[in-house]
């Protein structure tokens, strides 16, 4: 199969990617900075600047994955224009590529998976959420609504389309993970705030291969939550690191702190959903590491 994939070149591309040609599909990859991310793709890659350059060999299935990083700037007005407005331009140079294969008679791809996230559903408190539960109106779910309707017109010319609400991803070298990595290994590391905020994680290789499996199945369409069975808090994600790696974690960072070095970003450390995989574990999909536990001794 020939699979274009947007953002292929990032944390969850990277694998995605080595998996796809290890699977022995053609691998195309829309970055914006062709030449420098070749060193991190498979060779046979086919890299290119724009999901429109591929139009004379149309792909079979497309992957949605590129956008400005959600933590890599405070929340200015511009960095929350930037989110947006990064995911919705990658989302639509899908829709002029389906457009422009429509108008020359070409074949459409069978299939998108698009990548949303967890902050679709925003702050639930304590309440399970299935991708049946009705999102609280904030900025994160504002992004993940207009990056998830940039997909509609894709949906409208006949392709099957999957929205993949992903949670935290982990696996080393990269992520938050690796942010979080270096106070805890030296004993500094702690809850945020009270600490009794979900955090819905995945393993990087569940998330590929949920991705994956969402191809796959031909019957499958509409949300998916994508994050591990067992979801925790804060305090138990923060417990359960600091005994993978031996050390204490016995410094929370209070919310006061987060929101006044943060400030609307701090949401993202402070509030959460307690989301569960409903549609795909009622689609047969198996995870390799359903509890934390397992994917932090696996990754460390
Ligand atoms: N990692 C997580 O924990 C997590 C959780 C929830 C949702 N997600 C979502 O899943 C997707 C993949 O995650 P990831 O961790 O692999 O992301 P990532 O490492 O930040 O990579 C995303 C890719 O998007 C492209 N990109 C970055 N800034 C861009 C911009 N301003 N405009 C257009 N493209 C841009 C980059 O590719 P080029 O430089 O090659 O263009 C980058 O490699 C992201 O959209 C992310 O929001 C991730």
């Amino acid at each position: 199969m020939r699979v274009l994939v947007t953002g292929g070149s990032g944390f969850v591309g990277q694998r995605l990617c080595q998996q796809l040609v290890a699977q022995g599909h053609e691998v195309q990859v829309v970055s914006r900075s062709p030449h420098k991310v070749r060193e991190c793709l498979p060779s046979g890659c086919d890299i290119r600047d724009s999901a429109q350059a591929f139009i004379e060999s149309p792909p079979d299935a497309l992957i949605n994955l590129a956008g400005e990083s959600i933590a890599a700037k405070r929340w200015s007005n511009e960095q929350k224009e930037k989110l947006v407005d990064s995911r919705v331009a990658a989302t639509q140079q899908l829709v002029a590529l389906c457009e422009q294969l429509n108008a020359n008679g070409q074949p459409l791809p069978k299939v998108l998976v698009s990548a949303s996230a967890m902050g679709y559903y925003g702050d639930q408190g304590k309440r399970v959420v299935t991708e049946e539960t009705a999102p609280n109106d904030e900025f994160a779910h504002q992004l993940c609504k207009h990056w998830e309707a940039a997909t509609q017109p894709i949906e409208a010319m006949g392709v099957r389309v999957a929205i993949v609400r992903i949670g935290l991803v982990l696996e080393a070298g990269g992520g938050s993970l690796q942010k979080m990595l270096p106070p805890f290994k030296l004993g500094l590391g702690g809850r945020f705030g009270s600490g009794e905020q979900f955090m819905p994680w995945i393993h990087r290789d569940d998330l590929v291969a949920a991705i994956l499996f969402l191809i796959d199945q031909e019957s499958l369409s509409g949300a998916f939550n994508g994050s591990a069975p067992h979801p925790v808090t804060n305090a138990i994600f923060t417990k359960t690191l600091a005994k993978q790696l031996n050390r204490p974690a016995i410094f929370p960072v209070p919310a006061f702190v987060l929101k006044a070095g943060l400030g609307e970003m701090s949401q993202l450390l402070l509030t959460g959903a307690d989301m569960r995989p409903a549609r795909l574990e009622a689609a047969g999909f198996t995870f390799q590491y359903p509890t934390l536990d397992k994917a932090l001794a696996a990754i460390l």
